[in-house]
């Protein structure tokens, strides 16, 4: 299965986010992962639409919008009107309506993901899987770029793999969280594909800190 390298721009400077994003184009990865935080499904804020649209406008690399917000079936269709490729939301935010967001996403054109923190148990993803376009590991608790990765997270990747075989599924795995060259074999030989990387792609340079992580 081929890996895909999802930079998330938590990590970007800010200050020069279209000329890192250039960058992003011209190396390996083919997906930017958009953390979109309400402050209430996890502490911090980051930013919303206003961003994400003004990028849209500069880029063709493929939005890999990660929701961690309550109630996400609010905002679906909003994201995907600004350019949202995949929409990933988060199972303990969604209060009984996983099903009904994941059809709202699809019926929108958009790819549908939902996503485990770690203390969330893979098997509660079972009833959604053959729904799914994506699966999304947290191998960090949400909230905050720079966390370290939760060694239990490998065997919860290798479980949400052998629940996907058990359906006949090759749906995408990612994870997200602590990645680094150093422990991104781990997460894909454990059967991870999509790879989201904050501080260790935007800390130096940015195609060789990809390169490393595609190649590791
Ligand atoms: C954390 C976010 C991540 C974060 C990863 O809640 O979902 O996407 O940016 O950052 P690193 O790779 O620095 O752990
Ligand atoms: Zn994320």
């Amino acid at each position: 299965m081929e890996t895909i390298i999802s930079p998330s721009i938590l990590a970007a400077d800010f200050t020069v986010l279209g000329k890192q994003i250039k960058e992003i184009e011209k190396s390996d990865a083919k997906y930017l992962h958009i953390d979109v935080m309400d402050g209430l499904f996890v502490p911090s804020i980051s930013f919303g639409m206003p961003v994400i649209a003004s990028i849209r406008k500069h880029t063709d690399l493929f939005f890999d919008v990660h929701l961690m917000i309550v109630e996400p079936i609010r905002y679906i269709e909003t994201f995907a009107d600004i350019g949202a490729d995949l929409l990933t939301f988060h199972l303990e935010a969604a209060e009984g309506r996983v099903e009904e967001t994941i059809d709202k996403i699809h019926a929108l054109g958009c790819k549908a993901g939902l996503s485990i923190k770690p203390g969330t148990p893979v098997s509660e993803l079972e009833p959604y899987v053959q729904k799914l376009d994506m699966i999304l590991i947290m191998t960090v608790e949400p909230g905050f770029g720079g966390q370290k990765y939760i060694p239990s997270s490998t065997e919860k990747i290798r479980e949400t793999r052998d629940l996907l075989e058990r359906y006949g599924l090759d749906t995408a795995v990612e994870v997200d969280g602590g990645i680094t060259a150093e422990n991104v074999c781990v997460v894909k030989e454990a059967g991870a594909n999509v790879i989201v990387a904050g501080s260790a792609v935007f800390k130096g340079d940015i195609a060789a800190n990809v390169r490393a992580l595609a190649e590791g």
